[in-house]
C-alpha cells in the first residue's frame, strides 16, 4: 500500500513541477504522452515528446537509459519507440528554446506476472494448535499492486500485501480445527492494474489439502494374556480411542520383530487390531509384543511381555486300575518339567515331583476317583493341571436287607414303592421269582398295590463273581380277611393281657416272700449285735 501511494504522489508532484516551470521558460512548453505508461515486461512503448517552441534552432528530445528509436516526427514533436523494456524507468522529454531548457518527466512502469506462486504443502497439523500456511511468490510486478490471498476452496480467507524481497513470502496463521480436515487451500496472487487502465490479473498456486489430526495422550491398550501355553492359540488386541481421523490411523502389531497378521476395525474415533498368537516350542520363554499406532507422522507405542510355556499334565497311574476287593493298589503321580504335584488323597506333605499312596481297597472304593494336581509358576501366577483316574473294585454280588428288604406288608389299593437293588461290580443281574408260579417280583412304583402280588419271592443276583440270594415276602392286607385280622389281633391282645396279669401276680407273690425273708434276717442280725461286745477299730 505505502509504495504504491508514494509512487502516485511522486508522479503527481512531477506533473505539478512541470506545469509550474512552463510559464517562466519563454513561453515554450514541453510535454510527453503518455506521461505515465505501464507496459508488460519486455514490451515496447511509443512516447510522443512535443514542444510548443516554434524557433528554428530549438533542440528537443527524450532522455532515457533505454534503447530508443525515433519512429515518426513532426515540426515540434517526435515519437520514440522504446523496446524490450525490462525495468521501471524515468523518462524525460526536454527542449531548449532560445537557451531556455524545459523538461517533462514521465515514468514507465513495467508489470509482470509471477514465475510461480506456491503454497508450501501444509501436510498434517495437530488439532488445536496454530500453524502457518506460507505462500511464496517469485517475480510479479509492480509489487505495490500485488496482494496475496489465502483461499479455502473458493472462499477467500485473508489478504496481505506482498513484500518486495525476491522471492517473497506471505505467511498466514490459522488454528487447526477439525472441520478444516481435508479442505483444499490455495494461494492466489492478485495483480490489480485497474487503476492503470488495465485489468485485474490472478495467479494461483496449486491446491493443497490440509489434514488435521488428533492423537490422545494415552498409549494404545494392548490386551494380551500374560502367558500362552505351547500348542495353544490366543487372541490379542490393541486399541486406542480418541483418534481423529480414525480411518487414517494404521497399526503395526508384532511379536519381537515378527509382524503379526491382524485385522483392523475402525470406530468413529477408535481403532482396534486383533491378532492371534500361537505358542510354539521354539518360542518358549518371555517375548515381547509391540503395538504401534501411527497417525500423521506421530507414533504411539505400547509393549508387553508374554511368556510362552509348556505344561504337560501330570501322569497319574493306578496299579492296577481294576482289582478285587482286599487288594493293595498303588496310586502314583509324576510331574513333568518344573511342575510340582499333589495327590489329593495322599497325606499332606510338601509338593514335589512325585506323590504316591497305597491302599487296601474295599467295595466302597469302587468308582472312587483319584486326582493329581500339578502346579507350575508362570509369569508370577500359578497354573494348575489336574489328572483324574477312577478305580474299579470287583465285588459282590450283594443283596442285603437295606437295599432289598425281605418283608413288605401293605394294604391293598395303597401306593407303594417296592425296592430291591443288588450291588456288585460287575453289575449283577437280579432275578426274583415267586415260589410256586415263578411270577416276577414287581419292583418299582405300585399304583395301586394289588392283592395278586402277595407271595414269597426268591431273589437271585448273579454276576461273573457269584450269586447272592434274598427271600422277599410280600403281604397284602385286603378287605375280606380284615375280620380274621381283627380276630387274630384281638386274640393277641387278650392273650397278652392274660400273660401280663399272670406275670404281675407271680411277681407280687415273689416280692412278698422276699420282704418276709428280709424282716426275719434283720431280726437275727439285731440279736447277734446285742450278744457281742463292741471292738475297737
Ligand atoms: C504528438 O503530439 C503532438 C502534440 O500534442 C501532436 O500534435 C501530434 O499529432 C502527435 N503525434 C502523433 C503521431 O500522434
Ligand atoms: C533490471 O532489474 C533487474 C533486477 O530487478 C536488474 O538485475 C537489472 O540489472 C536491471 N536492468 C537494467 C537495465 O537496469
Ligand atoms: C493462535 O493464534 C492466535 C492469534 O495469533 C492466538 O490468539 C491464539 O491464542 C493462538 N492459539 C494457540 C493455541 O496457540
Ligand atoms: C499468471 O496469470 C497470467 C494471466 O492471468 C497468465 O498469463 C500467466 O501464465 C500466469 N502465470 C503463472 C505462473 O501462472
Ligand atoms: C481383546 O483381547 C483380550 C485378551 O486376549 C480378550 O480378553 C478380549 O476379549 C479381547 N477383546 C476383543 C474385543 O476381542
Ligand atoms: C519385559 O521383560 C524384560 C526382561 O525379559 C524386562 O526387562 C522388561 O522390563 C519387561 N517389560 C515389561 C513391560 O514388563
Ligand atoms: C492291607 O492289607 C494287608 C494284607 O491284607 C495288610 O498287611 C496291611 O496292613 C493292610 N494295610 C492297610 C493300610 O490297611
Ligand atoms: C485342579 O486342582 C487344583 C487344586 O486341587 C484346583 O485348585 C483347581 O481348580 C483344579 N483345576 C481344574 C481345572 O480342575
Ligand atoms: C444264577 O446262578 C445260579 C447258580 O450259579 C443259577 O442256578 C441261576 O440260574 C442263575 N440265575 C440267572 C438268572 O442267571
Amino acid at each position: 500500500m505505502a509504495p504504491g501511494a508514494a509512487h502516485s504522489a511522486r508522479l503527481a508532484l512531477l506533473a505539478l513541477l512541470g506545469a509550474l516551470l512552463l510559464p517562466g521558460s519563454g513561453g515554450a512548453k514541453t510535454s510527453m504522452w503518455p506521461l505515465n505508461a505501464i507496459i508488460p515486461r519486455g514490451g515496447s512503448v511509443r512516447v510522443n515528446c512535443s514542444t510548443t517552441c516554434d524557433k528554428q534552432n530549438m533542440i528537443f528530445g527524450l532522455e532515457t537509459s533505454l534503447d530508443k528509436i525515433e519512429v515518426e516526427y513532426g515540426d515540434n514533436w517526435r515519437i520514440f519507440e522504446l523496446s524490450n523494456v525490462q525495468n521501471d524507468s524515468t523518462l524525460i522529454c526536454f527542449s531548449n528554446c532560445e537557451g531556455v531548457q524545459t523538461q517533462t518527466e514521465g515514468s514507465l512502469t513495467v508489470y509482470s506476472f509471477p514465475n510461480y506462486v506456491k503454497l508450501e504443502p501444509p501436510s498434517w497439523q495437530p488439532e488445536g494448535k496454530n500453524f502457518s500456511l506460507t505462500c511464496k511468490v517469485s517475480g510479479g510486478a509492480p509489487r505495490a499492486h500485488l496482494t496475496m490471498l489465502l483461499f479455502r476452496g473458493e472462499e477467500e480467507q485473508e489478504e496481505w500485501p506482498v513484500p518486495v524481497e525476491e522471492p517473497a513470502k506471505v505467511t498466514f496463521w490459522r488454528l487447526a480445527r477439525r472441520e478444516d480436515h481435508g479442505s483444499i487451500f490455495s494461494c492466489r496472487m492478485k495483480l490489480d492494474l485497474r487503476s492503470q487502465g488495465l485489468e485485474l490479473f490472478w495467479n494461483s498456486s496449486a491446491p493443497s489439502k490440509l489434514q488435521i489430526y488428533a492423537l490422545p495422550a494415552t498409549l494404545p491398550h494392548l490386551a494380551t494374556p500374560e502367558a500362552v501355553e505351547v500348542g495353544t492359540r490366543r487372541l490379542v488386541n490393541c486399541s486406542l480411542d480418541g483418534l481423529f481421523p480414525a480411518s487414517e490411523a494404521t497399526v503395526h502389531l508384532a511379536r519381537g520383530d515378527q509382524r503379526l497378521k491382524h485385522t483392523v476395525t475402525h470406530g468413529s474415533s477408535s481403532l482396534m487390531a486383533t491378532a492371534s498368537i500361537e505358542g510354539t516350542v521354539k518360542e518358549e520363554g518371555t517375548r515381547y509384543l509391540v503395538c504401534e499406532i501411527t497417525l500423521a507422522d506421530q507414533k504411539a507405542v505400547t509393549t508387553k511381555n508374554v511368556t510362552f510355556y509348556s505344561f504337560p499334565p501330570p501322569s497319574l497311574t493306578l496299579r492296577e486300575p481294576v482289582v478285587s476287593e482286599g487288594t493293595t493298589v498303588s496310586v502314583e503321580c509324576q510331574a513333568h518339567g518344573e511342575a510340582v504335584v499333589t495327590l489329593r488323597e495322599a497325606p499332606a506333605g510338601p509338593p514335589g515331583q512325585r506323590a504316591q499312596l497305597q491302599l487296601n481297597v474295599s467295595a466302597e472304593d469302587d468308582g472312587r476317583s483319584f486326582s493329581c494336581s500339578a502346579a507350575l509358576q508362570v509369569a508370577g501366577q500359578v497354573l494348575y493341571k489336574n489328572q483324574t483316574q477312577v478305580l474299579s473294585v470287583l465285588y459282590g454280588p450283594r443283596l442285603d436287607e437295606k437295599d432289598c428288604p425281605g418283608n413288605w406288608v401293605w394294604p391293598e389299593g395303597s401306593h407303594q414303592t417296592l425296592k430291591c437293588q443288588a450291588w456288585g461290580n460287575p453289575a449283577p443281574k437280579l432275578n426274583c421269582r415267586r415260589e410256586g408260579d415263578g411270577a416276577l417280583l414287581p419292583i418299582g412304583d405300585l399304583k395301586p398295590v394289588k392283592r395278586e402280588i402277595a407271595g414269597t419271592y426268591q431273589c437271585q443276583a448273579n454276576s461273573s463273581r457269584g450269586t447272592a440270594t434274598q427271600v422277599v415276602v410280600v403281604n397284602v392286607i385286603y378287605h375280606q380277611n380284615s375280620m380274621a385280622i381283627i380276630i387274630s389281633v384281638a386274640a393277641v391282645v387278650i392273650l397278652g393281657t392274660v400273660a401280663v396279669a399272670i406275670y404281675v401276680y407271680n411277681y407280687r407273690r415273689k416280692m412278698q416272700k422276699y420282704e418276709l425273708q428280709k424282716a426275719q434276717k434283720a431280726q437275727e442280725e439285731m440279736a447277734m449285735k446285742l450278744n457281742t461286745p463292741a471292738t475297737p477299730p
